[in-house]
């Protein structure tokens, strides 16, 4: 089992580059199995869920050509079965794309239901209410949900909840219906304009994407497309924290700025400097933190997939905050891993109160998900002393090399399998 061994207390300094996001990217491809023409994809992030999607694709029959490591090719004209095993929806729960795109290209799909995961119970209600408002049968059969047409029509459809991926599969889905649909209440985040933009490449007719509501009119048939993945604004954000909370200076690069307003405004917030650039942005950490509430909202509020980062901050910063999380009702798991390097928090419901430390001590701890995973990374690079990260496969379903990329920083980190190799990475940095 491969765990992160981190010697703390190296302040970040350099420039790090920003990979394809990875939320766009698994819509996208599910997307691109709507035509029966080859797509190809760049910018592709090369993470453990995209690589498991592109698995589950090519089960059902996508032809795939991994061109190199950020772009790959894919045809999906010999798809030969539209039911997609648990074993990939287990291990990612965004396959469910795949039930928008199989329904609007083929009028049918099965996919088994999703189960809870670390961060909530996650329910899909609203993925299945669009699909039956567009005509669809839904039931669930065997644990799998079977969505059947003999053909979609386009409807007015207002979402109850701000929902990214109820937002996507809905779009999919109408993108290949009879007529005119209209999504209420849709999320704004960019990886929803992404897919829509990488649709309409495709020969879509969606509008709106990015605002509260998206129009489509459905068309007969998708083609051929070129299309270069947005950059991940979690990542980027992940590198500005880290920067914040090492007392660093670090250029993020390739970025769209206008993503990251919200992370930007909270890390000015808690005293850092930050400069932006067309297509880079640059943070600088303060001596000392300060304190700030924050709230996690959907798009264009406070990022909850930025909500442990922050919470890393606070639990090092001057005073007590207020963090609220509004979307998921189980993610400050972490804060129980903080506090064994010396954190003070108390959550009550979906508020957790951080009173700031003066230092968070080296220790052993485990990701319990993806974003708290790598937020307790950016504890343990900011810590005094020796963090060994366990269960580091969360971290890595969606940060590409992760490891070397901060070591690029000049972070001391390694991936060990080993007790010997985490003996001689101790040795070697002293
Ligand atoms: C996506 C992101 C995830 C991010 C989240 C919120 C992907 C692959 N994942 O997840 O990283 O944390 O957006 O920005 O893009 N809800 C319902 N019924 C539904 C669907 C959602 O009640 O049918 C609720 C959820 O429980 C949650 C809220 O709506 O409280 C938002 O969830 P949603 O935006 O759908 O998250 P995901 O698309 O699963």
């Amino acid at each position: 089992m491969e765990q992160y061994i981190i010697r703390g207390g190296v302040a970040l300094n350099g420039e790090v580059e920003i990979g394809g996001a990875k939320n766009a990217a698994l819509g996208i491809l599910a997307a691109a199995i709507m035509t029966d023409e080859e797509v190809l994809i760049e910018n592709l992030p090369d993470v453990r869920d995209v690589n498991v999607m592109l698995e589950a694709m090519a089960q059902i029959g996508v032809k795939i050509d991994r061109r190199d490591r950020h772009t790959v090719a894919l045809c999906g004209a010999g798809i030969g079965d539209v039911s997609i095993e648990y074993e990939y929806i287990k291990k990612i729960r965004a396959s469910y794309y795949l039930l928008g795109a199989l329904l609007g290209k083929y009028k049918k799909a099965e996919v088994p239901l999703p189960g809870g995961c670390n961060i909530g119970s996650r329910p899909i209600d609203l993925h299945l209410k669009g699909f039956k408002a567009l005509g669809a049968k839904v039931s669930i059969r065997n644990g799998s949900i079977c969505a059947a047409a003999q053909a979609l029509h386009g409807r007015h459809i207002f979402l109850d909840t701000v929902s990214v991926g109820a937002t996507i599969n809905i779009m999919m889905a109408a993108s290949m219906a009879e007529g005119r649909t209209v999504i209420e209440n849709c999320a704004k985040e960019p990886h929803v304009v992404d897919v829509a933009n990488f649709l309409n490449s495709m020969g879509a007719n969606i509008k709106g994407a990015g605002t509260d509501v998206i129009r489509i009119v459905g068309v007969e048939k998708l083609h051929a497309t070129e299309y270069s993945i947005i950059p991940d604004q979690i990542e980027a954000g992940t590198y500005m924290f880290a920067a914040a909370c090492t007392g660093g200076d670090v250029l993020v690069r390739n970025v769209i700025p206008k993503h990251l307003e919200a992370t930007i405004s909270k890390l000015l917030e808690i005293g850092c400097e930050v400069e932006e650039f067309d297509t880079a942005v640059r943070v600088k950490a303060p001596e000392k933190l300060s304190c700030a509430n924050v709230k996690t909202l959907p798009y264009p509020g406070y990022p909850t997939d930025m909500q442990p980062q922050i919470g890393v901050a606070l639990a090092m910063a001057e005073g007590t905050s207020i963090v609220t999380e509004s979307i998921f009702e189980n993610r400050f798991k972490y804060l129980d891993e903080l506090a064994r390097m010396g954190a003070v928090s108390k959550v009550e419901g979906n508020t957790a109160v951080i009173s700031g430390v003066e230092k968070l001590t080296g220790a052993r701890i485990s990701a319990p998900d993806l974003r708290a995973g790598a937020a307790l990374v950016i504890a343990g690079l900011a810590a005094d002393g020796i963090t060994m990260v366990d269960d580091i496969i969360y971290i890595q379903r969606g940060y590409e090399n992760f490891d070397q990329k901060l070591r690029g920083l000049g972070a001391r980190i390694e991936c060990v399998s080993s007790e010997r190799e985490a003996r001689k990475f101790v040795l070697r940095v002293g």
